[in-house]
């Protein structure tokens, strides 16, 4: 336990449903990792940093069905622009997950099934309304709307009425245990706020959970019982093992489990803070030490939300600005706890003043100042005055404040710190007025000694910044001619003064442009985002010509008989008029129609498909139907037509 505190770091974001491609809020998660990632990594630990997609579950698969392609098909097109945008924001996880390989299947499987024997999962029946959009059952006390459905309070839509046989998760008996763990560990649930709100949640009384579906096809099927699928949350939530090598790699699990921090917006809370311990308890494996319930992204008071429909595009961001602005900003501007609202003007003015004014005009006046005055290399450095040796104290203090907290998730009042200390510098400079003193000759180790103090300034500051802002901070190191990237220098290893006076310095060049912002806001409204999110989603879509269309011959059929296709469930054998001729065809559609039902319907058929075998009988042309969750359901029309009537 001691060996693990002190030389891993296990950090993990959400899996991303696949519903639709990524959008600033899911930037916002995995950016954070990202930074604490990439502290952990300068503080010398092993870090473990886990992303990755959530591909099951109802919600995916009608939003395939809508599309009209196959959920896996979403997943694969829709997990190509999450691993692009990563990308494009230098993300540097060690494993993307996706919840449909087999690795992760086969974990949740082995894992239900070891519940299952313990008794902790039972057989049952479910009665009660769900939320598709979250994935979500809802509470009793949800209130009926007159109209005899319950809306939900996440959402705002129509649930669905569920009866149906499914497993359960014995929660009920975790109640108590899961009390006695948060009293025991007040930093499994961060902020404070959000420990409260899961404690009096808790306390409340917790239900056992339906955890299997029958109505639902897209998920890992039930060990055993592949009627049921398992419910999509407890599938995803165990990627966060089976993402680290739980049943597949010992050690490596060994090594990382349980992990440091489970990074996730409060929209799933309840998931992570209840579920999900009390799941790992039944399976006795160690809990994890913090859930981080962060913010929400706001865009005109309400969360960013692909379900809404109100997201800021982050790939426009980025053409426009790259990746390190976008970073700082959602970074700096809020701490993690609280929500932020974003908005254009607060965005430029953010990246104008902190970014370009701040850091930028600091780097770019220094180490210029140092190319033109002494062509890049200082000599002769003069004595150290009060001024010069306050400069590197107050260095060192802020260091460690920054230490501090980055250490405790206060990435944002880090980052403060940062900027306090870059203001101490242009102040510093603004007093010394190198400037001037360039002018006279005989205070030239005087300017050195200034000129270096800021180098100094700089160069340590590029280090603290690193874990937000990578890139830039690899800029800084190569405009100061180091071998070494930011990355490479261990926290403990970070002092003021660790630059050679005489190292040649290149001249640089404009680290942040400044923004316009009436034309940022222009660029950023082109309607083309919707275009670019189309053309993103559906880069795929293959077209067919009106020639190609006309080569099928769509006809109204009428049925006149129809039976059962002995020996199976879905299948119907139909005789059919097509107006000039009769046909047979065999069609899947058992499952929501009686034979005797569609006698006398009409619908259309593809007539002019090659015939087929199916079941030892030929099927000489195929109906046209809707799947939804399997079933077939036929599209009628609303008058009689004449029997072999043309459809185009
Ligand atoms: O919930 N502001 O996936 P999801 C800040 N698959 N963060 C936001 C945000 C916003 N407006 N919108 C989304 C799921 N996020 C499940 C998770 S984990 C085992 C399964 C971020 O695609 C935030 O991290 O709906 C939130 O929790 C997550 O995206 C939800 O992503
Ligand atoms: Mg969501």
């Amino acid at each position: 336990m001691e060996e693990k505190v002190e030389k891993t770091f296990y950090v993990t974001t959400p899996i991303y449903y696949v519903n639709d491609i990524p959008h600033i809020g899911h930037a916002y998660t995995t950016i954070i990792a990202d930074a604490l990632a990439r502290y952990q990594r300068l503080k010398g630990k092993k870090v473990f940093f886990l992303t990755g997609t959530d591909e099951h579950g109802q919600k995916i698969e009608k939003t395939a069905t809508e599309k009209g392609i196959t959920p896996k098909e979403l997943a694969d097109r829709v997990v190509i622009r999450f691993k692009e945008l990563w990308q494009r924001l230098n993300i540097t996880y060690d494993y993307f997950i996706r919840t449909t390989e087999k690795f992760h299947e086969e974990g949740v499987q082995k894992i239900f099934q070891k519940l299952l024997e313990k008794g902790d999962i039972y057989k049952g029946t479910y009665q009660g309304w769900y939320c598709v959009s979250e994935e979500n059952f809802l509470s009793e006390d949800v209130p009926l709307q007159p109209e005899g459905y319950k809306i939900c309070p996440d959402c705002g839509r129509k649930a669905v009425l569920l009866e149906e046989e499914s497993y359960f998760f014995r929660l009920s008996a975790y109640q108590k245990p899961l009390l006695d763990f948060y009293e025991a560990n007040p930093q499994f649930v961060r902020p404070q706020t959000r420990m409260n709100e899961v404690v009096s949640f808790v306390r409340q009384g917790l239900k056992d959970l339906s955890i299997t579906r029958t109505t639902v096809k897209w998920g890992i099927p039930v060990p055993g019982d592949p009627k049921h699928t398992i419910y999509v949350w407890f599938d995803a939530l165990h990627n966060y093992v089976t993402g680290v090598g739980y049943d597949w790699n010992t050690e490596l699990f060994q090594t990382f489990w349980p992990a440091d921090v489970h990074l996730i917006g409060k929209d799933i809370l309840r998931f992570h803070a209840i579920f999900w311990p009390a799941f790992l308890m039944a399976a006795g494996l160690p809990l994890p030490r913090t859930v981080y319930g962060h913010g929400w992204w706001l865009k005109d008071e309400a969360k960013m939300s692909k379900s809404k429909g109100n997201v800021l595009d982050p790939y426009l961001i980025l053409e426009k600005v790259g990746p390190d602005p976008l970073r700082y900003f959602l970074l700096r501007e809020i701490p993690i706890g609280q929500d932020g609202s974003f908005s254009h003007e607060g965005f430029v003015h953010r990246i104008n003043s902190d970014l370009a004014n701040d850091l930028g005009n600091l780097v770019q006046r220094t180490l210029t100042m140092v190319v033109n005055y002494f062509n890049g290399s200082l000599q002769e450095i003069g004595q150290e005055k009060e001024e010069d040796k306050k400069l590197a104290r107050l260095f060192e203090e802020t260091r460690d404040r920054v230490y501090a907290l980055y250490d405790d998730y206060a990435i944002n009042r880090a980052l403060e710190e940062i900027w306090t200390y870059l203001n101490a510098v242009n102040k510093y400079l603004a007093e010394c007025e190198p400037w001037k003193l360039a002018k006279i000759p005989e205070t030239r180790p005087r300017l050195a000694r200034i000129l270096y103090q800021a180098v100094c300034a700089v160069r340590a500051s590029s280090y603290l910044i690193y874990p937000v802002m990578p890139e830039t901070a690899e800029k800084i190191w190569a405009f100061l001619g180091e071998q070494k990237k930011p990355g490479e220098v261990l926290t403990s290893e970070l002092n003021f003064y660790d630059f050679r006076p005489d190292q040649k310095i290149n001249r640089p060049e404009a680290l942040f442009p400044r923004i316009d912002l009436k034309e940022f806001i222009g660029e950023m409204e082109k309607p083309k985002t919707e275009d670019y999110k189309a053309s993103k989603l559906e880069a795929k879509m293959e077209y067919i010509s009106y020639d190609e269309f006309k080569k099928m011959d769509l006809r109204v059929a009428k049925v006149l008989t129809a039976e059962r296709v002995p020996g199976t469930n879905k299948l119907l054998k139909l005789q059919i008029d097509l107006g000039s001729e009769q046909r047979q065809i065999i069609a899947g559609v058992a499952d929501s129609y009686a034979p005797e039902e569609l006698v006398g319907k009409e619908f259309i058929v593809i007539a002019n498909l090659k015939p087929a075998v199916i079941r030892g009988i030929e099927s000489q042309g195929m109906l046209l139907a809707a799947e939804i969750e399997g079933k077939a359901i036929i599209p009628f029309f609303d008058r009689e037509i004449p029997p072999g009537t043309k459809v185009k």
